[in-house]
């Protein structure tokens, strides 16, 4: 497994690669590995045979005062995560200076996905999508690869980049891959390290409140403010939560929906503050046609 810090020897990498006829993926990643993003890296094997992992804490999605600055960084117990795992070519470890040359103040060039950040966690994370969309597009011209593979935890921004790909003509297969799950239902996450005892067990809350709201669709519920009361109603047997949005949207254009339309799929999706520690979660609403 190599370990690459520049943009110019990870493209140098990427194009030898290719010009040997390997298929490559990027599995990108902030890093503080965990189980969910090993089902990432597992997936990522059956699309190609040239795996490249990139472990970098993208400055220009946090906003100020969050939790950039106490966000895990362990790179040496990553990549023994991943040389145990097998399977992986590369781990790309950029640091601040060779992604963002001159530092963020210096940078001039933004990569925006008008309108699908309006709602869920973009209305309450001003450019961070913009950072996200940004830095996927920068690690996608270092990486080069055939195939990138993402969490659908984050189904936002697992949307947003697919449009990206689609509207700038990113010649790369997007793969999404289910949230990995604790055995009661937690969805994991790097953050959930910050969690207290008491916080974890009541954390259980965001997957049962998705979760009721998939099955109440399930049972012909259309009406949408139903679905978001059974989902407000689920997060209030955490007394330590605080809700910060609890919402369905149709999973394309990420506008809100009032009725579930038959054949449309929609997209149930919480936010949830333990002390200064916030957690999403969200399920996918398949309306059957007809
Ligand atoms: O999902 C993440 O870990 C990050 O948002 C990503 C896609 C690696 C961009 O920094």
């Amino acid at each position: 497994m190599k370990l690459i810090r520049t943009v110019e020897a990870m493209q140098a990498e990427a194009d030898g690669a290719r010009r040997a006829g390997r298929r490559l993926a990027l599995v990108p990643t902030m890093g503080a590995l965990h189980e969910a993003h090993l089902a990432l890296v597992r997936e990522a094997r059956h699309h190609a045979d040239h795996l490249t992992v990139s472990i970098f804490v993208n400055p220009t999605q946090f906003a100020p005062g969050e939790d950039f600055d106490r966000y895990p960084r362990t790179l040496e117990a990553d990549l023994e995560k991943l040389e145990a795992l097998g399977g992986v070519e590369v781990v790309f470890a950029p640091d601040e200076r060779a992604m963002y040359p001159g530092g963020q103040a210096a940078h001039r060039t933004w990569v925006v996905v008008q309108g699908l950040d309006e709602h869920l966690c973009g209305r309450f994370r001003p450019g961070h999508f913009r950072g996200v969309a940004t830095v996927v597009a920068k690690l996608f011209l270092a990486c080069k690869p055939h195939v990138a593979v993402f969490g659908l935890k984050d189904a936002q921004q697992f949307l947003i980049l697919r449009r990206m790909v689609h509207d700038l003509n990113f010649d790369v297969e997007m793969v999404g891959v289910p949230t990995v799950r604790e055995p009661d239902g937690l969805a994991l996450s790097s953050r959930n390290v910050y969690l207290t005892p008491e916080e974890r067990a009541q954390a259980v809350v965001l997957s049962r409140a998705v979760e009721e709201a998939r099955r109440l669709a399930g049972a012909g519920e259309q009406r949408v403010t139903l679905l978001v009361e059974a989902m407000r109603r689920a997060l209030a047997e955490a007394p330590l939560a605080r809700v910060q949005y609890a919402e369905v949207v149709d999973a394309e254009t990420l506008q809100p929906v009032d009725l579930l339309q038959p054949g449309r799929e929609a997209l149930a999706a919480v936010a949830v503050f333990f002390g200064n520690t916030r957690l999403i979660d969200n399920a996918f609403i398949r309306v059957p046609p007809g």
